[in-house]
């Protein structure tokens, strides 16, 4: 027995054209807002994960695709967008031209995490990125660009989380009064080394366990400095005058690491445990982190498989347009011949046309006609290329009529845009 192929454990694949809708919508949000297009390379170096989204994430030390090329190069599948953007903006010197720089991208993500309904090994964003300026109004200008996308998706059944996780001033105080209020717990030994290297994200732990001696630890929110404290007021500000709604959660947790001040999530309560359609916030030190200047920047990543589920949810997928809006149904040699270039010609018009291939009968021909979504069938027999015409048959309505061969173009033209 020969073998088959399945697909690489937990990549979910789309046939269609619903993915592609929501993918474009979200995008079409970012370029509103004067995003450029950016296509990231699908794997970089190692070390650019390693140093940009942090050592201790799980992201980079639990669920990267590295490799070694053949060269004896540690190369990594891009587990996230914006460390390459970022790297990608220092690289070509982006950052000399007005600022902020805005680029926005999408494409496939890989991260090794046990595969569920919602979270895949392969995973697809929406992100855009806007660096170069530490303005409040950039903050709030992305969360609009993420929020007017699941809107123009009609998603209402979604919130935004948002906090601040302070700046360089406010950032190691706050972080070694959470170390002295973690180490008087009782926690076990890979979370005591967890809260040795990143406190904060020990706030992130699910046990229960954990979770009861965490209700009293610090939070970010209570230790910000005057100028943290600014910002977030005035992304609040801004927020409201742009009609976003939004709520504080104080104990939010990202999974990188690079994110100063302004942190934020979309929620979806129709997808069970994996309900973050989207996250980001702004990261002031990763541009200097990677050898550039000390620029800050903002951005978020939408996860579209999650927001086709979500809208799957909500009961939004509208019906698919047809693949076609025209379909060929040959009747014998003579007529594919024919049909075939009458298909070409009406392509070149600008029409969008399939045609019966092989061998079916009429029968079979007209069914697959239908399953096409076309508004229109072109059959055409022997007896009708005699007489130097086609049947034009309305596929909704039931009504045919024979058009001259001359002007079948124009005659479909006609019906399409009445
Ligand atoms: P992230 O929160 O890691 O942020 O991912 C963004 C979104 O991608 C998540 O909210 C989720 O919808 C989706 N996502 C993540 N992992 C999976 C998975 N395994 N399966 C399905 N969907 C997933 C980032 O990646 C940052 N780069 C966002 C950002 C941009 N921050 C600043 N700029």
């Amino acid at each position: 027995m020969s073998g088959s192929f399945a697909a690489p454990k937990g990549i979910p694949e789309y046939v269609g054209p619903d993915f592609v809708a929501v993918r474009d919508t979200l995008l079409r949000e970012a370029d509103r807002a004067g995003y450029a297009h950016i296509e990231l390379p699908v794997f970089e170096d190692t070390a650019l994960y390693a140093r940009g989204v942090g050592e201790s994430t799980d992201v980079v030390s639990k669920e990267m695709y590295s490799f070694a090329d053949r060269g004896g190069r540690s190369v990594t599948l891009r587990p996230e967008g914006t460390a390459g953007v970022v790297r990608s903006v220092v690289e070509h010197g982006l950052d000399r031209g007005t600022l902020p720089v805005k680029l926005r991208y999408a494409g496939p993500f890989f991260r090794y995490e046990r595969p569920q309904a919602g979270r895949y090994r392969q995973l697809q964003q929406v992100g855009v990125e806007a660096i170069g300026v530490d303005d409040p109004a950039l903050d709030a200008e992305v969360l609009a660009v993420a929020d007017a996308g699941f809107r123009a998706l009609g998603l209402t059944g979604y919130r935004l989380e948002l906090t601040s996780l302070g700046d360089a001033e406010s950032r190691p105080q706050y972080r070694a009064e959470l170390q002295r209020f973690l180490e008087k717990l009782d926690l076990d030994e890979a979370t005591r080394e967890r809260a040795g290297i990143n406190p904060l994200r020990v706030l992130d732990d699910k046990r229960p366990e954990v979770r009861e001696q965490l209700v009293d630890a610090p939070l970010m929110v209570d230790h910000l400095s005057d100028t943290a404290v600014a910002h977030h007021a005035a992304v609040r500000r801004h927020l409201d005058d742009l009609g976003v709604a939004h709520t504080e959660n104080p104990w939010m947790v990202r999974g990188l690491d690079y994110y100063t001040k302004t942190t934020f999530e979309f929620v979806h309560d129709g997808l069970g445990s994996q309900s973050g359609i989207g996250g980001g916030g702004r990261y002031d030190g990763l541009m200097a982190e990677l050898g550039g200047a000390p620029l800050s920047g903002v951005g978020f990543g939408i996860g579209v498989d999650r927001v086709l589920l979500a809208c799957r949810a909500e009961g939004l997928m509208p019906a698919a347009p047809g693949r076609v809006e025209v379909f060929g149904v040959p009747l014998g040699d003579a007529a594919r011949d024919h049909l075939v270039g009458l298909a070409g010609a009406l392509r070149r018009a600008g029409i969008r046309v399939d045609l019966a291939y092989g061998s079916r009968g009429l029968k079979g021909a007209m069914k697959a006609a239908d399953r096409s979504g076309a508004r229109l069938a072109l059959v055409l027999g022997d007896r009708d290329l005699e007489a130097g015409v086609v049947q034009l048959k309305d596929l909704l309505s039931g009504a045919q009529e024979p058009v001259a061969l001359h002007d079948a173009v124009a005659a479909v033209d006609r019906v399409l845009a009445s």
